[in-house]
């Protein structure tokens, strides 16, 4: 008889954004003429950088000759792309990766739900609350946790990140193996300070841990003095595996392309305590269960390197800035209180009621779309959160229904 995974059983019912958007499809069809303005899902909106463009066109030229034909490509990406990104994301901010230690692929989501496969079954699990539900879910799929009580999944170290501790977790009391931590950070927005990724990677070190870093966002930092990466801290290359992706730095999210640092260093432990090398092992995986990512977007991925690419990203990355600023300013003055929006797409609000209520309430009045907080866990209860990612006309008719919404 085939039996079915019961960790699966676990699970809520769907996934959060499925959900979500399952909610706004009802709604839209029960009201066909309301103008609806997203500001839910992380979803880009604008237009690929031209550089990208240009270089995809020629990559599908190349594509369309026997000469430049390409069939499978390296699964772990063209040097071409690995070169670039070790160059520009790390050697160029004094972190020593090399090409070589990077992974491409086609999404951070499908890597930081992966890489838990590495790791036994009876790993302790640390992470944050609120979070990104993939690190959770994927864990709950492969069977670490218990079931789903008071809102939360039983043996689950859950790292509390509120305003008390301004949206930046304190190191566990209970000791973890993998730890999950991602800034600037979904859902909150909130940035962390170097010294305090370092108390991280000292912990990790003492305790035998890992680190998995989320720097998804790192494109919307402007504050200089915060870490893009955590391989900018001293000795994280032998704890921590970070993921990084195109999709909001250059709009990639329909075009699908990410990468994976395990630098060489990097190590988790056997059964009898002897250190194994996680590189060979993510790369062992990699090659057995995916194919790359295709030579066209790897071409336009490494044109976000290139001169024009690198002003025409920024720009995006600016546009959607200015609308978190505006968000960030309207929020203020209506006199709530929030977190992020200034080196981050999101803006974490504190909504002070039931947080599904409060986006029924924004979807029925004000025809806008947030993401409610206890979406993302527990600690996200009474929150929303509002994404930047739209046209600075939507962000700013949305803002004026909101207003009203809430007067
Ligand atoms: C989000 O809205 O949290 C993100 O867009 C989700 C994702 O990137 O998968």
């Amino acid at each position: 008889m085939i039996k079915i995974n019961e960790h699966y059983l676990k699970l809520q019912a769907s996934y959060l954004f499925s959900n979500i958007a399952k909610k706004v499809g009802e709604f839209q069809e029960a009201n066909p003429d309301k103008d609806i303005i997203r500001l839910g899902i992380g979803d880009v909106t604008r237009a690929l950088p031209q550089a990208c463009t240009d270089a995809f066109h020629s990559a599908i030229d190349e594509m369309a000759t026997d000469s430049g034909f390409r069939g499978y490509g390296p699964e772990q990406g063209y040097d071409f792309l690995r070169e670039a990104i070790a160059k520009n994301d790390f050697q160029a901010r004094g972190a020593d990766i090399s090409a070589d230690e990077i992974f491409v692929s086609d999404g951070a989501k499908c890597d930081t739900g992966n890489i838990q496969e590495l790791f036994t079954t009876d790993a302790k699990i640390a992470i944050p609350d609120p979070v990104y539900p993939v690190y959770l879910d994927t864990n709950v799929m492969a069977g670490r946790t218990g079931g789903f009580e008071d809102g939360r999944y039983k043996g689950i170290i859950y790292l509390d990140s509120t305003k008390e501790n301004n949206y930046v977790p304190s190191l566990p009391t209970e000791k973890p193996d993998l730890i999950y931590l991602c800034f600037p950070n979904n859902p909150t927005g909130s940035t962390i300070t170097k010294a305090e990724l370092k108390t991280w990677v000292d912990y990790a070190k003492e305790n035998q841990a890992l680190i998995l870093f989320d720097a998804a966002y790192e494109a919307f930092i402007r504050d200089e003095s915060l870490p893009k990466s955590i391989y900018e801290v001293e000795g994280a290359k032998e704890v921590a595996i970070e993921f990084r992706s195109f999709s909001k730095s250059a709009g990639f999210t329909g075009t699908r392309c990410a990468y994976t640092v395990v630098p060489k260093e990097c190590a988790a432990f056997d059964a009898k305590g002897g250190k194994q090398l996680i590189h060979p092992l993510w790369n062992r995986r990699h090659c057995t269960k995916f194919n790359g990512v295709s030579y066209p977007v790897q071409r336009a991925a490494e044109a976000v390197y290139s001169e024009a690419g690198k002003a025409q990203a920024r720009d995006l990355v600016a546009g959607y800035l200015k609308n978190a600023d505006l968000i960030a300013r309207e929020i203020k003055d209506l006199g709530y209180g929030f977190i992020g929006g200034d080196n981050s797409p999101y803006i974490w609000i504190e909504g002070n009621r039931d947080s599904w209520e409060f986006f029924d309430m924004l979807l029925n009045k004000a025809g806008v779309v947030c993401t409610p907080g206890a979406g993302f866990g527990k600690c996200g209860e009474g929150y929303i959160r509002l994404s930047a990612f739209n046209s600075y006309e939507n962000v700013e008719k949305a803002m004026i229904r909101i207003k009203e919404a809430l007067a």
